[in-house]
């Protein structure tokens, strides 16, 4: 029997120690420290942005984004059901209203021709999240956004230097978001950032990420923010990652690669798709989907891959399912087949960027064995 297989592990092998002991030895740990400007002009530039502002993690970057866009009660915002609580939180947490679209099934994206027939006259943007590796279809996103003159927001948490038709995710929405948790392509423990061009989009978010002081009457408020700083110990992690995405990127997609070859014979699941025409998948997770032919559900993998001392996560729990949300009165109506279907046969197996080439053969003969 293998050790066990975390769900992830991070990859720190880059200049980490050095940048952090540099901020212990000359005292810069908090926020105000040299490494934050730096790591935010260098991160905002890989994502091909002009602004980068970092915050506590990427939850509270989309908080903020929300705000900073001026969506407020009423409002409707249109985004995948199928996504991390996050987003509809940040939206429900102003008084807006979240609409949901159903998922691609085959990139489990939301499926950008469902959008248009949710727009109405309250909605006042719409919130693209790219999901576990393949960039959303934006080109019809831009279309709609364009036609309707709706905001963008975009999610790009998972998705660090991955491209769609050879430009930046990240470079899209009018603030777009990352998250930088120790699963993610580059990691400061915690952390995230919003990147935009619009140089008052930025000053707005740099401003509510620190309680809104202001430059002159420090302690006098127009308008109420948060504390979401980041910190100098935080940025040295994130330039030491930095440093390295390119090659992070090429460790995933080779993960997803020796998966594939691994798993392709496994009768009746899905893997995720390699590519699509405008981008090839850079594998935030490796996600797999049960066929109907399994007469047992993703939890039920999941049990047998934890006993087997293999981490597993389940795939996300659509947002119309959520239960503090059906308890607020929203989604009534709303059912989204293709999102409910993979939320409950959908699974990952072990993605981190520190997974071995043994523990990837380990995974794959367990997961062969639970399936049987
Ligand atoms: C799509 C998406 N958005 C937002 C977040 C939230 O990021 P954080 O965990 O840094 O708050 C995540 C986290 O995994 C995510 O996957």
């Amino acid at each position: 029997m293998h050790n066990p297989i975390p769900v992830n592990t991070p990859l720190l092998d880059g200049n980490e120690k050095k940048y952090l002991i540099e901020c212990i030895e000359s005292g810069w740990i908090s926020s105000e420290g040299p490494y934050v400007s730096r790591f935010e002009e260098k991160f905002a530039a890989s994502a091909g942005r002009k602004f980068g502002i970092a915050v506590s993690n990427g939850s509270v970057a989309l908080d903020a984004a929300i705000v900073a866009l001026g969506i407020k009660a009423g409002d409707e915002v249109i985004l995948p059901t199928f996504t991390i609580i996050s987003c509809a939180a940040a939206i429900v947490r102003v008084g807006a209203i979240p609409v949901v679209v159903d998922s691609d099934p085959v990139t489990w994206n939301m499926d950008v021709n469902q959008i248009e027939e949710k727009i109405t006259p309250h909605t006042k943007a719409i919130m693209v999240v790219h999901i576990y590796g393949l960039p959303v279809d934006m080109d019809p996103v831009l279309a709609l956004a364009n036609k309707y003159g709706l905001k963008l927001i975009e999610d790009a948490a998972e998705m660090h230097g991955q491209t769609y038709n050879g430009r930046p995710c990240g470079s899209f929405g009018e603030l777009s978001t990352f998250s930088f948790y120790p699963n993610k392509h580059i990691t400061t423990g915690e952390g995230g950032m919003i990147v935009t061009d619009d140089p008052a989009l930025a000053e707005k978010c740099r401003s509510l990420r620190n309680l809104c002081f202001q430059a002159k009457k420090r302690f006098i408020h127009e308008e109420i923010g948060w504390n979401f700083r980041f910190t100098n110990l935080q940025a040295a992690l994130g330039l030491a990652q930095l440093e390295n995405l390119d090659a992070h990127v090429q460790r995933k997609r080779a993960m997803g690669a020796k998966y594939t070859a691994l798993l392709k014979d496994i009768p009746d699941i899905q893997l995720p798709l390699v590519k699509t025409s405008y981008a090839d998948n850079i594998y935030w997770v490796f996600g797999i989907v049960l066929g109907d032919s399994y007469g047992v559900d993703a939890d039920e993998i999941a049990r047998r891959l934890t006993a087997r001392k293999i981490g597993t996560r389940p795939f996300f729990w659509p947002m119309h399912e959520q239960p503090v949300f059906q308890k607020m009165g929203l989604f009534k109506e709303t059912r989204c087949p293709l999102a409910e279907r993979i939320a409950h046969r959908g699974f990952y197996v072990p993605s981190g960027l520190a997974l071995t080439e043994a523990e990837m053969e380990a995974v794959a003969v367990g997961l062969k064995e639970s399936l049987k």
